[in-house]
């Protein structure tokens, strides 16, 4: 939790403050022209096409659940969010409040971020996930996390960019066998 700040981590923030704004001098037609807002279910061929863009998969089925789950569902603990440039949607953010997992307490989990290709190093990124951590304030919570692949060497130098650094959980995982009937297309 962020309580009793050191002056190393105000001189850290201090310095990100100053990236933005400088970002924001760099990128200046953004703050006119975006707007991050919640997702609605029109927006979501352009999302499943600019996912499917990224990953090569057309997940169709993944995406309804994860609208009725983040998009319609999600009673201000559950976010999907999109950036529209007019009616183009340019990008997506998705993330939850998630609550004492393995002790820990309630902190902000992003689980998804992804900027059209055409649309990148223009400040879509970074106002999504302002616009998901602006959210997750609003009902109380100071910790962000997320979990990238290691060789995802883009949204790692993103994330660096917004100020985070690697936390204090390790992710875990063994080969458990078998098939996932049902389950459809791997999530992102
Ligand atoms: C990572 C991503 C979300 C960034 O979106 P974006 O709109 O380009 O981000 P921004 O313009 O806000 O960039 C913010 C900062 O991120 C860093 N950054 C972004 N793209 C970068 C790149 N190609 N190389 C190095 N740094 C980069 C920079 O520090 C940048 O700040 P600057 O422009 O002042 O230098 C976008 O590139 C993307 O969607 N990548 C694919 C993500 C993915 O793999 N998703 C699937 C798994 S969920």
């Amino acid at each position: 939790m962020v309580q009793g700040k050191t002056s190393t981590q105000s001189t850290g923030e201090q310095a990100r403050r100053d990236k933005r704004a400088r970002g924001a001098e760099r990128h200046p037609a953004v703050p006119g022209a975006l707007r991050v807002r919640a997702v609605r279910q029109a927006d979501l061929p352009q999302v499943i096409a600019l996912d499917a863009s990224v990953t090569g998969l057309h997940k169709s089925a993944y995406w309804q659940r994860v609208y009725r789950r983040y998009g319609v569902g999600g009673q201000g603990l559950r976010h999907f969010l999109v950036a529209v440039d007019g009616r183009r949607v340019v990008g997506f953010v998705i993330g939850e409040v998630r609550d004492w997992e393995f002790g820990s307490p309630p902190c902000g989990w992003v689980f998804a971020i992804d900027v059209d290709p055409e649309a990148r190093l223009a400040g879509s990124g970074t106002a999504l996930l302002g616009a998901v951590c602006e959210r997750f304030r609003q009902v109380g919570v100071t910790m962000l996390r997320t979990m990238i692949s290691r060789d995802n060497q883009l949204l790692l130098s993103f994330f660096r960019s917004q100020g985070m650094t690697a936390g204090r959980l390790i992710p875990l995982q063994m080969d458990i066998g078998g098939e996932a009937p049902g389950l459809g297309a791997p999530a992102p």
